[in-house]
C-alpha cells in the first residue's frame, strides 16, 4: 500500500491541465481549458477542464472526473496504478507501508517474472532481427504471411532459435535463477538440464493492460503433427489464462473511441486487422470467455461483437460464455466470416474496406442466432421445441433487468416470431425466471442483512392534491439532497456566527441518516464529519481526490464549473458561485430545511396512518392536535425555504 503521505504529496502537485494534456490536445478558453473529448467521437470540442477545480468535463458524453480519475478512465489504470504514473511524472518517490512477508515475496515473485519475460522478449526480437536464423526463417515468415515491419516491431514479435539451450544459456549468464525461469515457462528442466520450451518457433509477447509482458504464445513454423502449435506460459503468479485478452494493450483507445470491442480467436487475427487499421480487436485464445475477460471488456464498452471463423468450434465455446455476457450488461453481436476463413486470412484477402463492411452488415444478434441454431437442431421434435423455447426465456431473463428494459421487450417479441409462438406466452415465461431468480437473490440479501431495509415511499404523497408526478418528485428530492451536501462541502468552513463554524451548525441540527434517500450523498456527509470531527478541515478536493471513486465522482457532479463556461451550463444551474458565496447562510438553512421539512412530512404520514386506527376520544384529539401542530410547522418551513430552496 502506498502511504497516505505519498498520495497527499502526489494530489498536492497534480496540475490537471498537465495530466489531460498528455492525452488531449487542450486550447485555453476564459479560464478553462478545452478539447476534443477522449470518450466519444465529436467533431468541435465540449470536453472542458478546469484549473481550478482540478476536474474535467465533458458536456457531450458527460464523462467527468479528476486527475486520477481521468487516468483511470482513459489508460484504464487502477487507482494505485494511476497513482504511480503520477508519482513517476512529479518525480515523486512513493512509500510503501509494510506488506505481510506473504504479500511482499508474492510481489517479488511477479516483478522478477515482468523483469524476466522483458529481458526474454528482447532476446527474442533481437534474434528475429539481427540473427541469420532470425532473418531466414522467423523475419521471412511472418513477412510471407503479410505482417510488415512496422507491426512486427509494435507487436514485439520474436524468433526463439532452434539450438536446445541458446536463451537458457544466456539467461543463466545474466544472473536469473533457474526456479524463475522455469516458473516463467521459458525453460524446461530435463534431468537438470535447462532447455529451451520454445525452439524453432515465432514468439507473441502477451501484455497486461499497461503494456507489462506477462508471457507468450509460441508458435510452431515447420509443420509438425507431433508438436503442438502453439505453447503457452503455464499460470505462474502474472500469467492468469482467465484475465488475458491478447490485444487489450493495443486496442484499448480504439475500443473507446468506437465504443465497440472486436473479439476474435488468435493472435494472428488481431495483428492482421490491427496492421489493416481496425484496431479495435482483441482475442480470447479460442476458448469459451471468462467472468474476468467480459468484465475487462465491459470496463472499455458495452457492445461486443464477436468475430469468429464460421464453421470452426470456436463458435461453439464462445456461445458457452453468452449467459455471462448478458449479465455483465453486454450487448453481444456475431459475425461469422465466410469460406473457410478466419478474420487474419480474410482481411488479408479482401482488403480493409470490405472487412469492415462485411462486419457492419452480417452482425447478428447473438441470442437470436443461438435461437436460430438452436431451433434447426430441434427440427420437428416437439419436445426439444420446448426445450429451446424455456432455454431462450431464460436467457432473455438474465438481460440486465435496470439496465435495458426495452431491450428485454425486444427479444421477446423477436424470438418469438422466430419461434411462431405467441408472444405473451413467452413473455410469462420470461418473468417466471426472473420471479425465481429475483426469489433468490431476495433470500440470500435477507440472510445477509441484519433486519429489513426500510425503504420510505416519498412521503409527499400527502400532497396527492398537488397531482405532482412521483417521478419528478423523487427527482427534486434528489436534487434537493445533492444541494444539502453541495452546501456543506462549499461553505462549511465559513463562519455561521461569532463562535461556531457553518460545519458546526450544520452538525447540530442532527441531520437524521433516512433523510437521504440518495446513501453515496450520506457517505459524502459522513465522511465530511468524521473528518471534521477529527480536526481536518474539510474541502471538496479532498473529497474529489478520494480513493472511493463512487464519492469522488459524486462530489465532482456536485461542484459546477464557474458558469461563465458555457450557455448549456448556464441553463442547467442556478447561480454563479460568487451569487452564491454571498447568501451563504441563506443557502445553508434552506437546504437544511428541506432536511428538516422532509421530517415533518414523514411525521404527519404517520400520524395520519395512526389516526387510521381505532382510538378512544381523548387519543383522537391528541392525535388531530398533533396533525395541526405539524401542518404549521410544515407551513412555516415551506414559507421560510422558498426562497432559497434549489428549484
Ligand atoms: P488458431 O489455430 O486459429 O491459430 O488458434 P491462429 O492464431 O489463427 O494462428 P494461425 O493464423 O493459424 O497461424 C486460435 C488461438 O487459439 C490458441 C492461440 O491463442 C491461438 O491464437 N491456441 C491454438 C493455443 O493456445 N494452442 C494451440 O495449439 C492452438
Ligand atoms: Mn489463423
Amino acid at each position: 500500500m502506498i502511504t497516505q503521505e505519498t498520495i497527499q504529496q502526489i494530489i498536492s502537485r497534480i496540475d490537471v491541465i498537465d495530466v489531460v494534456g498528455s492525452f488531449v490536445k487542450l486550447k485555453k478558453r476564459g479560464t478553462n481549458y478545452m478539447g476534443l473529448c477522449p470518450f466519444h467521437n465529436e467533431k468541435s470540442p465540449s470536453f472542458t477542464v478546469s484549473p481550478v477545480k482540478e476536474i474535467y468535463k465533458c458536456f457531450g458524453c458527460g464523462k467527468s472526473g479528476n486527475a486520477i480519475g481521468f487516468l483511470m478512465e482513459h489508460e484504464k489504470y487502477s487507482y494505485v496504478e494511476a497513482l504511480r504514473w503520477l508519482a513517476n511524472r512529479y518525480n515523486i518517490e512513493v512509500e510503501e507501508t509494510a506488506v505481510s512477508p506473504e504479500r511482499l515475496l508474492q510481489q517479488q515473485a511477479a516483478e522478477s517474472l515482468y523483469i524476466l519475460n522483458t529481458f526474454a522478449q528482447k532476446f527474442f526480437s533481437d534474434f528475429l532481427w539481427n540473427e541469420e536464423e532470425g532473418q531466414d526463417i522467423g523475419l521471412s515468415y511472418l513477412k510471407e504471411r503479410g505482417f510488415n515491419e512496422e507491426i512486427i516491431r509494435k507487436f514485439q514479435l520474436g524468433y526463439s532459435p532452434e539450438s536446445r539451450t541458446h536463451f537458457s544459456q544466456h539467461a543463466l549468464k545474466n544472473q536469473y535463477n533457474p526456479e524463475l525461469l522455469q516458473k516463467s515457462g521459458l525453460v524446461v528442466f530435463r534431468n537438470d538440464e535447462a532447455i529451451d520450451n520454445y525452439r524453432g518457433r515465432i514468439i507473441f509477447p502477451i501484455h497486461n493492460q499497461t503494456g507489462k509482458v506477462i508471457g507468450f504464445g509460441a508458435r510452431i513454423i515447420k509443420k509438425n503433427d507431433k508438436a503442438p502449435k502453439y505453447i503457452n506460459t503455464p499460470e505462474n503468479d502474472i500469467y492468469v489464462k482467465s484475465r488475458i485478452l491478447y490485444g487489450s494493450y493495443f486496442a484499448r483507445q480504439a475500443i473507446d473511441k468506437a465504443n465497440e470491442c472486436l473479439l476474435v480467436e488468435g493472435y494472428t487475427d488481431v495483428i492482421s486487422l490491427h496492421q489493416a487499421g481496425i484496431e479495435n480487436v482483441v482475442a480470447s485464445g479460442g476458448t469459451s470467455l471468462t467472468v474476468d475477460q467480459l468484465r475487462l471488456i465491459r470496463k472499455y464498452t458495452p457492445n461486443l461483437t464477436i468475430v469468429y471463423d464460421g464453421d470452426g468450434a470456436g463458435v461453439k465455446a464462445a456461445l458457452r460464455g453468452l449467459d455471462l455476457a448478458l449479465e455483465e450488461g453486454l450487448n453481444v453481436k456475431l459475425v461469422l466470416i465466410p469460406d473457410k476463413e478466419d478474420p487474419d486470412s480474410y482481411v488479408n484477402k479482401v482488403g480493409a474496406t470490405a472487412f469492415r463492411e462485411f462486419v457492419a452488415t452480417n452482425k447478428k444478434d447473438f441470442i437470436l442466432f443461438q435461437l436460430e441454431v438452436a431451433l434447426k437442431d430441434a427440427g420437428a421434435d416437439a419436445a426439444k421445441k420446448s426445450q429451446v423455447v424455456s432455454q431462450i426465456a431464460e436467457t432473455i431473463s438474465r438481460i440486465n433487468k435496470t439496465e435495458d428494459f426495452t431491450k428485454q421487450q425486444d427479444y421477446i417479441r423477436q424470438s418469438s416470431e422466430i419461434l411462431k409462438i405467441d408472444e405473451s406466452g413467452l413473455h410469462n415465461l420470461v418473468n417466471k425466471f426472473i420471479r425465481e431468480r429475483i426469489g433468490k437473490e431476495e433470500k440470500a440479501q435477507f440472510q445477509q442483512d441484519q433486519g429489513p431495509a426500510y425503504t420510505e415511499m416519498p412521503p409527499d404523497e400527502v400532497f396527492a392534491d398537488e397531482q405532482t408526478d412521483s417521478f419528478q418528485l423523487l427527482y427534486k428530492d434528489e436534487q434537493q439532497e445533492r444541494a444539502v451536501v453541495r452546501a456543506l462541502l462549499e461553505f462549511g468552513l465559513k463562519e455561521w456566527d461569532e463562535t461556531l463554524k457553518v460545519a458546526d451548525y450544520f452538525f447540530s441540527e442532527n441531520v437524521e441518516d433516512d433523510l437521504f434517500d440518495n446513501k453515496q450523498l450520506l457517505n459524502v456527509l459522513h465522511l465530511y464529519k468524521q473528518w471534521y470531527d477529527a480536526g481536518k478541515e474539510p474541502v471538496p478536493k479532498d473529497f474529489i481526490y478520494a480513493e472511493d471513486r463512487d464519492i469522488s465522482t459524486l462530489v465532482v457532479g456536485l461542484m459546477d464549473f464557474p458558469y461563465e463556461l458555457s450557455d448549456k451550463w448556464k441553463e442547467q444551474f442556478d447561480m454563479p458561485v460568487q451569487e452564491r458565496e454571498a447568501r451563504y447562510r441563506e443557502e445553508v438553512e434552506g437546504t437544511l430545511n428541506y432536511l428538516k421539512l422532509r421530517k415533518i412530512k414523514r411525521l404527519i404520514d404517520m400520524n395520519q396512518q395512526d389516526m387510521a386506527r381505532p382510538h378512544s376520544l381523548e387519543e383522537q384529539l391528541t392525535l388531530m392536535q398533533t396533525h395541526q401542530h405539524l401542518k404549521q410547522l410544515e407551513i412555516e418551513l415551506t414559507r421560510r425555504s422558498g426562497t432559497v430552496i434549489v428549484k
